[in-house]
C-alpha cells in the first residue's frame, strides 16, 4: 500500500528556510557533532554568563543524568522578555481572546515586562525565593502566562495545574512539590460557565499541611471567601510594588518548573525540567517547526496546564519575541465557528491544536469552516494525539482551503518540546505521519527484547541519546525515573508509545503502549481512574482500559467489581461516574462502565488486561489464550454484558 503523499506547494519550497537537503545535511551535523551544532544554536539565547560545556549526559541504569550547558547562567523571564525591549517593546507578546467574543487584551512586550516584574515583586512579598515551589491553578487568562514568567524571575519552580481537576488532584499536586504559593483565580470561565477555582482551592488546602499561601486573581469579580492570613488578592499586592525587579542569575541546570503527568500508577509524577536546555529546545522548535516569520499571529490552542501551553503558549513564542493568542474558551462556544472567527479577528497566521478538535468539529460539516475567511491562515499544526489521515485531509482541505501544510508534531511531557515533525518547505507530508526527526533527536524502535529494528518495522518507540529539552528527574523521586524511562531497554529512554517507520524512513505514532490512555489529547493513567473508583464504597475491584472512540480518540471503559451486598443499577453506574469525575476532574470520567463479578486474572492474580482490552475494542474473537487465567468462565461473561455493542 502507498500512503498519500502531500508535495511540498511551491510557495512554501521557494521561501522556506529549510529545504529537504538543508534539512538532512543539518540533520547530519546534530547527529555526528552534538557539541559544535547546540553550541551554534545555544546563541538564541541571552546568557548572563557563557557556558564552557555543552553536553554531558548518561543514560546508564544507575546513572542516569542529563546536564546541557551546565556552567551557563541566564534567566527566561529576560529572555523572553527583556531582551525584545529594544526593537519589539510595542509588539503584542499576548493577544488574548476572551470566553465572551466581546472581550480581547493585546499586551506589549513592554507592558507585560512590566506586570510580570510587578507579579515577581509579589510573590517575593509573600516569601517566595529561589529553590522554591509554587502551584498556578489558573483559567487561560494573561496572568497564568505572567505568573509562569515571574516564577522564573526570581527562580521559583512552577507547578501549573490544569483548572478542570478536581480539589483533591489539586491537593496531592500542591503537596508532592511542597509548594509556598498558590496562585488562583476567584473563577474561571469556559463556554458560558463558571469554574469555582478559589474554592477549589480552599477545598484542596484542608488537605495540605497548611502552610501554603494563597495569591487570588480577580476574573471574574464574583465573591469569595477570603481567609486573613492566608489569602491576598493580586490586585492589591501588585499595587504596592514597583515594576521592577532585578532578574535572577539561574544556572541552566537550576529547575525551572514541575509538570504533573500520568504515568502507569495511579501516582502522577512531577516531570522536572530546567532552565538552558528547556528554553533553547521550546525556542528553536517553535521557529523551525512553525516557519515562525517576525509577522506572525501564533495561535497553539492547548490549555496552559498542559506542557503544549507552556512550550508554544509561553516559553517558545515570548523567547521567539513572537505574538502568542491565549484563548479562554472552547471550540464550540457561542458557535462551532469560534475558532474561525477568532483566526479571522485575530489575523492567525499559525494555528496549532489536537485532532479532537478537528473530528469534533468535523462532525458539524463544513459550514461552520466555510463561512469564515481565515484567508490569514499559512500553516496549520496538530498535537497530543494521532491524527486519522480522515481528520487530516478535511483539516487540509477545508480548514486551510488546501493552502497550508500541516506540522503533526510528536512529543511528550518528559520531551520539553518537539522530537517528530514534519518540517514545513522540507517534508512532503503523509497524513497521519508525525513523519522526521527534530535535529539532534534519535529515534529508532525496538522488539519486544530491545534488539533495534532497522528499515520499515513496527515496536516501540525509544530515543538513543539526549536532547538539550529532555526532562532530567520525576522531582523528589531520582529512582522513579530511571525506572520508568530507562528500566525497559538498557541504555535508550523509552516513550512508552509503539511506532512504525515506513520505507521512506517515515515515522507513524501508533499511541501507547502502556497503561495510559490519550482522552481527548489528555493524558490519562488507568491506574489513576482504577484507584478513584475503587475509593467508593460500593466498588471492590475495578480495571481500567481505553477503547477506540470517534472524537476521543480513545474513550475510558472501566470494568467495575462491585462489594458483596451492592446491586448493580444505571443509577449506581451513573453515580460512580460521576464520583471519578469528582475524585480526578471531567477529563477522566469514564464513558462506558461494564459490572463485572469476575476480573480475568492469572493463577498468580494478575489482572489479565489484554483481554479486558479486547472485549472493551469489541474485539472479542481475537482474545488469544485464555487458558492461563484462574477461572476462564468469567470471560464468556464479559463477552455478553460488554457495552460497547456496535
Ligand atoms: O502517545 C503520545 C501522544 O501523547 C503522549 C504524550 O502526552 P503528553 O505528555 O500529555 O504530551 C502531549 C503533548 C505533547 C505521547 O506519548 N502524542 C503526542 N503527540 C502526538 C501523539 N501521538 C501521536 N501523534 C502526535 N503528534
Amino acid at each position: 500500500m502507498h500512503d498519500k503523499i502531500h508535495p511540498i506547494p511551491e510557495e512554501w519550497a521557494r521561501a522556506a528556510r529549510l529545504d529537504t537537503a538543508a534539512y538532512d545535511s543539518l540533520y547530519r551535523q546534530s547527529i555526528e557533532n552534538p557539541d559544535v551544532f547546540w553550541a551554534e544554536q545555544a546563541k538564541r539565547i541571552d546568557w548572563i554568563q557563557p557556558f564552557t560545556k555543552v553536553k554531558n549526559t548518561s543514560f546508564e541504569l544507575g546513572d542516569v543524568a542529563i546536564r546541557w550547558f551546565e556552567d551557563g547562567v541566564l534567566n527566561v523571564s529576560a529572555n523572553c522578555l527583556d531582551r525584545h525591549l529594544a526593537t519589539r517593546g510595542d509588539k503584542v507578546a499576548i493577544l488574548w481572546e476572551g470566553d465572551d467574543p466581546s472581550e480581547s487584551r493585546a499586551i506589549t512586550y513592554r507592558e507585560l515586562h512590566a506586570e510580570v516584574n510587578r507579579f515577581a515583586n509579589v510573590l517575593k512579598r509573600l516569601g517566595v525565593e529561589k529553590g522554591d515551589r509554587v502551584t498556578i491553578y489558573l483559567p487561560m487568562i494573561p496572568e497564568a502566562a505572567m505568573a509562569m514568567l515571574a516564577c522564573t524571575r526570581i527562580g521559583a519552580m512552577h507547578s501549573v495545574v490544569f483548572g478542570g481537576f478536581s480539589p483533591d488532584s489539586l491537593a496531592g499536586r500542591i503537596g508532592d512539590c511542597h509548594s509556598k504559593v498558590v496562585i488562583t483565580a476567584d473563577e474561571g470561565v469556559r463556554g458560558g460557565k463558571k469554574v469555582p477555582l478559589k474554592h477549589n482551592t480552599d477545598l484542596a488546602l484542608t488537605r495540605t499541611i497548611g502552610d501554603e499561601k494563597v495569591l487570588v486573581i480577580r476574573r471574574t469579580g464574583s465573591e469569595v471567601a477570603m481567609h486573613a492570613g492566608r489569602d491576598y488578592w493580586y490586585h492589591e499586592l501588585a499595587a504596592a510594588v514597583p515594576d521592577f525587579c532585578e532578574p535572577e542569575p539561574m544556572s541552566a541546570e537550576d529547575p525551572l518548573f514541575i509538570l504533573y503527568t500520568s504515568g502507569s500508577t495511579g501516582r502522577p509524577k512531577g516531570v522536572l525540567h530546567t532552565t538552558g536546555g528547556y528554553l533553547l529546545h521550546a525556542a528553536m522548535s517553535h521557529e523551525i517547526v512553525f516557519d515562525l516569520r517576525e509577522d506572525d499571529v501564533f495561535w497553539c490552542t492547548a490549555d496552559i496546564g498542559w506542557v503544549t501551553g507552556h512550550s508554544y503558549i509561553v516559553y517558545g513564542p515570548l523567547a521567539n519575541g513572537a505574538t502568542s493568542v491565549m484563548f479562554e474558551g472552547i471550540p464550540n462556544y457561542p458557535t462551532t465557528s469560534r475558532f474561525w472567527e477568532v483566526v479571522d479577528k485575530h489575523k492567525v497566521t499559525i494555528f496549532h491544536t489536537a485532532p479532537t478538535a478537528i473530528r469534533a468539529l468535523m462532525q458539524g460539516g463544513e459550514e461552520p469552516v466555510k463561512s469564515t475567511s481565515r484567508a490569514s491562515l499559512r500553516l496549520l499544526g496538530s498535537v497530543g494525539e494521532p491524527i486519522n489521515p480522515e481528520a487530516w485531509e478535511w483539516y487540509h482541505r477545508v480548514v486551510g482551503d488546501g493552502r497550508c501544510p500541516i506540522v503533526d508534531t510528536w512529543w511528550q511531557t518528559e520531551t520539553g518540546g518537539i522530537l517528530i515533525t514534519p518540517f514545513p518547505g522540507a517534508t512532503p507530508l503523509k497524513p497521519g505521519s508525525a513523519s522526521w526527526p527534530f535535529f539532534g533527536v534519535q529515534p529508532a524502535i525496538v522488539d519486544g527484547d530491545g534488539k533495534i529494528l532497522e528499515g520499515a518495522c513496527e515496536g516501540n518507540l525509544v530515543i538513543l541519546d539526549s536532547w538539550p529539552g529532555q526532562m532530567r528527574t520525576v522531582y523528589g523521586d531520582h529512582e522513579r525515573f530511571e525506572q520508568t524511562y530507562f528500566s525497559a531497554y538498557k541504555g535508550m529512554y523509552f516513550t512508552g508509545d509503539g511506532c512504525r517507520r515506513d520505507a521512506d524512513g517515515y515515522y507513524w505514532i501508533t499511541g501507547r503502549v502502556d497503561d495510559v490512555i490519550n482522552v481527548s489529547g489528555h493524558r490519562m493513567g488507568t491506574a489513576e481512574v482504577e484507584s478513584a473508583l475503587v475509593s467508593n464504597h460500593s466498588v471492590s475491584e475495578a480495571a481500567v482500559v481505553g477503547y477506540p472512540h470517534d472524537i476521543k480518540g480513545q474513550g475510558i471503559y472501566a470494568y467495575v467489581t462491585l462489594m458483596q451486598g451492592v446491586t448493580p443499577s444505571e443509577d449506581l453506574k451513573k453515580q460512580l461516574k460521576d464520583w471519578v469525575r469528582r475524585e480526578i476532574g471531567p477529563i477522566a470520567t469514564p464513558d462506558l462502565i461494564q459490572f463485572a463479578p469476575g476480573l480475568p486474572k492469572t493463577r498468580s492474580g494478575k489482572i489479565m488486561r489484554r483481554i479486558l482490552r479486547k472485549i472493551a475494542e469489541d474485539e472479542f474473537g481475537a482474545l488469544g489464550d485464555i487458558t492461563t487465567l484462574s477461572d476462564p468462565s468469567v470471560v464468556e461473561d464479559l463477552i455478553a454484558n460488554r457495552q460497547n455493542r456496535r
